[in-house]
């Protein structure tokens, strides 16, 4: 998968990508994740990316120029899947769709800031607009991270033990059970007796329940969608 990311502070998105599985999922080659400046793409000489609103009103817009300059660009090598924008207009995210954009073979991500960007972009550039939640972030930068995230974890090789990713919360509309580790008792909290027992149908059986009584406790509709 390659994923190409614009945005006017890159900066923002250096450590998500810098650690951990999103670190891995790119040194073992199964992402190339490219994050472009749209600063690099202003054609005035003061770098200009953003601008006043038309008709009045606080804040600026992101132009439309140095972006469709970047897109343009990028697109006359690249063949995307979908052109998204982080916005808390669009779709909003969950594992079903986390799945889906899991498949695909390039993504282009714009991430949005200040007061938002020239709408005339949404309109001829922007193939799909995705939200992480009905709140709004300062930019679309944590949001990309976010869903990048979701979705490069599922990627089969980027975790080692490739069940687990299949085993998240959410997969079958359930939430985690919950897990322990050493110590079998701390001060007096032990784990529960079955996962020190060795049965492992014994063992499913209980995390089953677990899950489904965590989801009916704490996400009842999550439970309903099945
Ligand atoms: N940009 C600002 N708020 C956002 C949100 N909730 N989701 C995605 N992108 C955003």
């Amino acid at each position: 998968m390659r994923i190409d990311i614009l945005t006017v502070l890159p900066k923002l998105l250096e450590s998500p990508f810098d650690h951990s599985i999103l670190k891995r999922a790119q040194n073992k080659g199964l992402v190339e994740v490219n994050v472009h400046d749209i600063r690099d793409y202003a054609s005035d000489k003061h770098k200009s990316v953003d601008d006043y609103v038309y008709g009045g009103g606080a804040g600026m817009v992101l132009m439309i120029e140095p972006i469709a300059n970047c897109i343009n660009k990028l697109k006359s090598k690249t063949e995307y899947d979908e052109v998204i924008y982080m916005s808390p207009d669009g779709e909003l995210l969950d594992q079903k769709l986390s799945n889906q954009y899991s498949l695909s073979i390039n993504l282009l991500i714009l991430c949005g800031h200040y007061k938002g960007i020239d709408e005339r972009i949404r309109e001829h550039f922007i193939t799909k607009e995705i939200s992480i939640g009905d709140y709004v972030l300062s930019g679309g930068e944590l949001a990309a991270a976010v869903f990048c995230d979701s979705i490069m974890r599922l990627i089969p090789g980027v975790i080692s033990d490739e069940t687990s990713a299949l085993t998240d919360s959410f997969q079958d509309n359930l939430l985690a059970p919950p897990v322990y580790t050493r110590p079998a008792n701390y001060e007096g909290h032990e784990v529960p007796p079955v996962l020190l027992s060795g049965h492992q149908a014994e063992i499913d059986k209980w995390r089953q329940e677990q899950a489904q009584a965590r989801t009916a406790e704490r996400r009842p509709k999550l439970d309903n969608l099945k």
